[in-house]
């Protein structure tokens, strides 16, 4: 990362918490799940796939995981009865990880059978290093219990990345968004780009299905390429991009033929994952400083 990136990352904690709500308000669909249907049906009319987040990560009490559970299980209702194109993406802080993991477990469990029951399937997004180990750890179990609609994510930051990738059956893989210490994790731009290229490589040959998750221009032509040079069809592969980044570009690869499936989060706990969007927006630093002229001026 840049070094205006990185002090842009430490400031962007003060900046006021209506600024990084409007900046950001292209990432999300809206507080309800009646915002995430609309946006879920507005990107099935284009073509596109989705997969739907319910935000809210790190909750502290058990009863929070159970509503998190609860909201997720009304998400699969709502694309049953809307006749919605979209699956889930779920985290599991939110689902009580760390707080007990047999709680976790229960919830996830309880998820990937409704999913089961309605032909629909489960991502277990990745979160930071901490929750790795357990991330897996309960997508074998899961696996290994028989449930084959489960999911999960790997982040070419990680240096054990290639590692963990042996033996999954269905992952999505991205760049990595937490910043980690460089004892574990690449630091440079183009080592962490050839660890998503060593990592897709090795996953396509295992024959293992991929969610190809970059808006970087070098990877998706690289995963374009590789999937060619295979002669892979849909049935193995698809893209996946973040609502609000590179719409356009989503629109192309829809039309190019490609499977191209859209991350819809809704909710009202949108403030980590905003900070998160915005740390990787190269337009960031003009727009926070702009307002914080406009700011100073006002005064
Ligand atoms: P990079 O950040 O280099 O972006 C490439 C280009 O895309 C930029 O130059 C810019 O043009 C555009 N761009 C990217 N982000 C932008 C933004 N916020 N605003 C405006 N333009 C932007 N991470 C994780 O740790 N765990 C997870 O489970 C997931 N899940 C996930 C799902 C999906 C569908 C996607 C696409 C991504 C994730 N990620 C994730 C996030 C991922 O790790 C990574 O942080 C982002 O995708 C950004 O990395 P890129 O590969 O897009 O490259």
């Amino acid at each position: 990362m840049a070094l205006l990136d990185r002090a842009i990352v430490r400031v962007l904690p003060a900046v006021p918490r209506g600024l990084v709500r409007r900046l950001s308000a292209r990432y999300i669909a809206g507080p309800t799940l009646d915002d995430a249907a609309r946006v879920v049906r507005q990107l099935n009319a284009q073509g596109k796939l989705a997969t739907i987040d319910v935000l809210g990560e790190e909750i502290h009490d058990a009863a929070a995981a159970g509503d998190i559970a609860l909201a997720y299980h009304g998400v699969f209702a709502r694309i049953d009865d809307d006749r919605l194109d979209a699956n889930v993406s779920i985290k599991l802080t939110a689902l009580g990880l760390q707080l007990d993991e047999r709680l976790c477990r229960m919830h996830v469990e309880g998820l990937v059978r409704d999913a089961r029951e309605r032909g629909n399937f489960v991502r277990i997004d990745m979160e930071d290093s901490s929750t790795t180990d357990a991330t897996l750890r309960l997508y074998h179990e899961l696996r290994t219990a028989g449930h084959d609609n489960v999911g999960v994510v790997l982040q070419a930051r990680l240096r054990r990345t290639l590692a963990d990738a042996t033996g999954l059956r269905n992952v999505r893989l991205c760049k990595g968004i937490y910043l980690e210490p460089s004892t574990i994790a690449y630091q440079d731009a183009g080592e962490i780009r050839a660890s998503f290229r060593e990592t897709l490589t090795m996953l396509l040959d295992q024959g293992s299905y991929v969610g190809v998750a970059t808006h970087d221009e070098a990877l998706i032509q690289d995963a374009l390429r590789q999937v060619r040079e295979r002669g892979l069809t849909a049935n193995r592969y698809e893209f996946q991009m973040l609502l609000g980044v590179r719409p356009e570009r989503a629109d192309e690869l829809v039309g190019a033929g490609q499977r191209v499936r859209i991350y819809v989060p809704f909710g009202t706990h949108w403030y980590e994952y905003s900070l998160r969007r915005l740390q990787e927006n190269p337009a960031i630093a003009g727009y926070v400083a702009a307002d914080t002229v406009r700011r100073v001026r006002r005064r």
